[in-house]
Order: C-alpha cells, then structure tokens, then sequence
C-alpha cells in the first residue's frame, strides 16, 4: 500500500520504516529539512535499537522516502498517519498545534479520498476535531476519512513493538476506512481491535495510565517494604505470579520518566478534569512518582548521614535503558536535588552523554569516560537507570575505586549478596535500608 507518515520523530521514524519493512511504500515527511538531509545521509536524529539499520535498508530500497513536502505525502498516499509531537503546556494538556497545522496542511492538497489516522497521543475528541478542521479547509470538497490507530511502542524497542505488537487498536467511523487499515496490518497476523474513534483514543491513554499506575503502586508498595524490613521484589514476584496482575510494571525504583507516562498522565488527569471527573486516583499516580524522586535522594542521605561536600557516582542518565533519552529522566530531578543539598556528581550513562552534555549547566556534575571513573574517589555509587551493563561491571575494582564502598540502587538492578561479596554495602528501593 502506499503510505504517508508525517513527522520523523521516534514515533514517526520507527513507524515509517516498520511500514515500509512490512513491504508498504512509505513517504516519511519532516518539515525540518536539516532532519530531512541527515536522514538522507544515513544519519539517524536519535538512538532507536535496530531502527538504523531498517531506515537505511529501505532508504536504498526506495521503500522508504523522505520529504519536506505534505504535498507529495497527499498526493501519493491513500493512508495518511499523523505522528507529530503533542507537548506538554503549562497547565498539563497536551498542545496540539503541530498537529492542527498538519492537519490544515493536509487539507490543502486533499484532492482524492483519503484516510488521515492520528498515531500520536492524543485527548479524546481529537479526531472530531480534525474531521471538523478538514471539512473547513478542503477546497474542493475531496472525501476523507478520520481514523485513530494508536501506537503502543517503547523506546528501546520500539521497532520489535511495531513489527510484533500484542495488538493492533484500529477507532473508524466507516466501513471503507476499516477495510483499509485492516489490509495494512495484514502481515502482521495480530488480534485487532476495531472500535469508534473515541474508545480507541481512549485505550491509548487508559494504557498509559494504568501502566503508570502499576509503578506506583509498587513504589508506594516499595515505602511500606522498607518501614517493615520487607522484600518489594519478592513482594512483586509473588503478586505478578497471578495472571490478573502480571509481573510487568511492578518493578519499584526511582519513579517513572520519560516523553510518554508523566506527559500523558498529565493530559489524562485534564481531559478528565474538562468533563468533569476529578480523576483523584492519577493525581495519586503522580504524586507519588514525584516524591519517589526526593525519596531516592533522602535514602542516599540517609546512607551517608551528610550529603553536604560528598561526591555522589550516577549510572544511568537516561529515562531507562536501550535509548539516550534524557526528557523527564528521573536522573535530572534527583541530580538537582544530590546538588541542591550540597553533594557534587559524577555521572555516566551507555548513550545519553552527548544529550547530557548541555543539561547540568552551573552544577557541580562531571561527566565521565565509563562506570570506573564514576566510580574513583565517590562516597557512594548511586543506580538510576537499570542499564543491563552495570549488571556486569568488576564491583571488586569499584569497591577499591570508591572512597566509601556504598552502592545505593535506585532500580533493585543489582543482586545484593554478589555486590555484598564484593566489599560493597548495598542498599535498594523497598529493600536493603541503610543501616540504623
Ligand atoms: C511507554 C509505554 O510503555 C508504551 O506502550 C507507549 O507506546 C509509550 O509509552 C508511548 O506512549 O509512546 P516508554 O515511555 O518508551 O513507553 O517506556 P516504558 O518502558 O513504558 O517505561 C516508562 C518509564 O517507566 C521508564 O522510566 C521506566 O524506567 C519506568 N518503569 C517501567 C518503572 O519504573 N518500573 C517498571 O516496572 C516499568
């Protein structure tokens, strides 16, 4: 089929090359041309496992095209995805002017029936408002459809969530439409779901603030752990074992990040607000994600009694492994706050220094080469994002590296006996507290 994807962003990007892997031809367009020319030249705008290599293959496949043009998009493609950002305003509702610029864009060149299908996150109603801009700035009346097929992948990835998703949620309004998408996803061979156009802008939201919800409640689960003396991980295994909970999510750590969860959670909690539900229990999600952050920083305190003209060690920068994402990375919140309370920083992370670099301006943070030097002279090494990595690093040369051999891990990455056995104390979230 032929396919436009506007936006080359990480859902774009990852979604157009997917697509055009599936054996689609696919128009990928950015209206940032520097972006455009990079990709041109093979060089990717993020790190996304194993999106590279499926960007470049296709890009010589001519599978895959890249433009600064929506006119050539329109005009080529009878499906249309809209997968632009949808930043966070100050009051927390998701801005949609990106996508309401697409949208009049598209209307311009509409000249022959269409489906426009949002994939970005977007507030319930969205797509009645993009029906309704459409019909507004149509010319000559071309027949559209609007269509919502939310994406559900994961940075890290994102491209094996794309190319094996659980499920494909597919929200038409007619049948012509349907059968379409329908005829996309047909390689795939997944459950889909079809529904309205509503419920399935819905399911995007529900999904993300459930899974949200799950974290939390593991972190606040993780708090009452550490007042009794308990396991949180053995706690989440015993739970997860239940096939109506699940083990995926439950993991208790640092709090939750990233341009998804805290972003989405915000948006939710406001469209509820606009038709009057006050969603207390996602206020209570957030909340308690916040405190996590200050709480990490309050165990490493409590580790060290003072944290005043100490030198904390972080490993992990990124909002969580296999990308070098830094937007709304817990790592930023509790290195502020290490700082804040007097404490300088060393820090390292597998793909996030380039992205690192302009983010600690006027802190006392140095970045370093590898985990070692992160290691060397720090009174404590602290866990914030649970790279597989820091798993196999030589805890004996860090124990001889560090000034005082603590290891706080703010992820449960680490086996506590090994890192014992090592020289090293350690201390965990929702388990192994710092001595009395
Ligand atoms: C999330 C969803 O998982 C995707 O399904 C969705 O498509 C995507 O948002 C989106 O809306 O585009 P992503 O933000 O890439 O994906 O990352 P996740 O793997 O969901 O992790 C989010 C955060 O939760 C990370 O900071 C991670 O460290 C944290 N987390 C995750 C925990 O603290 N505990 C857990 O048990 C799991």
């Amino acid at each position: 089929m032929d396919l436009a994807v506007v936006g080359a962003g990480h859902v774009g990007l990852v979604t157009a090359a997917c697509f055009a892997e599936m054996g689609h031809h696919v128009i990928a367009v950015d209206s940032d041309t520097a972006r455009i020319d990079a990709l041109r030249q093979g060089q990717m705008p993020f790190y996304e496992p194993d999106m590279e290599p499926l960007v470049r293959k296709h890009l010589a496949s001519r599978r895959l095209v890249l433009t600064t043009s929506i006119a050539e998009g329109v005009s080529s493609a009878q499906l249309i995805f809209i997968c632009v950002g949808t930043p966070q305003r100050p009051d927390g509702s998701a801005d949609l002017s990106a996508v309401e610029h697409v949208v009049r864009d598209i209307a311009q060149h509409l000249t022959a029936y269409r489906v426009i299908i949002e994939k970005s996150t977007v507030p319930v109603e969205t797509g009645h408002w993009i029906e309704r801009t459409l019909k507004l700035h149509t010319k000559n009346h071309a027949e559209f459809d609007v269509a919502s097929n939310p994406e559900f992948l994961r940075e890290g990835s994102a491209v094996r969530d794309l190319l094996h998703p659980d499920r494909v949620v597919i929200g038409v309004a007619s049948e012509r439409a349907k059968r379409l998408l329908l005829e996309l996803y047909t390689p795939l061979n997944v459950p889909v779901i079809v529904t309205d156009v509503k419920s399935a802008e819905l399911i995007k939201h529900a999904s993300n603030a459930f899974l949200s919800m799950k974290i939390s409640y593991m972190n606040a689960m993780a708090q009452v752990c550490e007042r009794v003396g308990a396991d949180v991980t053995k706690v989440a295994e015993g739970m997860g074992l239940d096939p109506r909970i699940g083990r995926s999510f439950l993991n208790a750590g640092v709090g939750f990040g990233g341009f998804c969860f805290p972003k989405d959670l915000d948006a939710f909690i406001h469209i509820a607000e606009q038709v009057g539900y006050d969603f207390t229990l996602l206020k209570a999600v957030r909340q308690i994600n916040e405190d996590q952050k200050r709480h990490f920083v309050r165990r490493i305190e409590a580790t060290l009694w003072v944290l005043s003209d100490k030198t904390i060690g972080v490993l992990g920068l990124a909002f969580k492994p296999g990308t070098d994402d830094l937007r709304y990375a817990p790592a930023i919140d509790i290195i502020q706050g290490l700082c804040q309370a007097g404490a300088t920083v060393k820090a390292y992370d597998p793909q996030a220094m380039d992205a690192a670099n302009s983010l600690f301006c006027g802190l006392p943070v140095t970045l370093c080469q590898d985990p070692y030097a992160v290691a060397e002279g720090a009174d404590c090494l602290a866990v914030v994002t649970e790279w597989p990595e820091f798993r196999q690093l030589d805890y004996r040369r860090i124990q001889s590296l560090l000034r005082t051999p603590i290891i706080v891990d703010g992820r449960n990455l680490l086996d506590p006996a090994a890192v014992r056995a090592c020289g090293l104390q350690y201390v965990g979230i929702g388990r192994e507290n710092p001595p009395a």
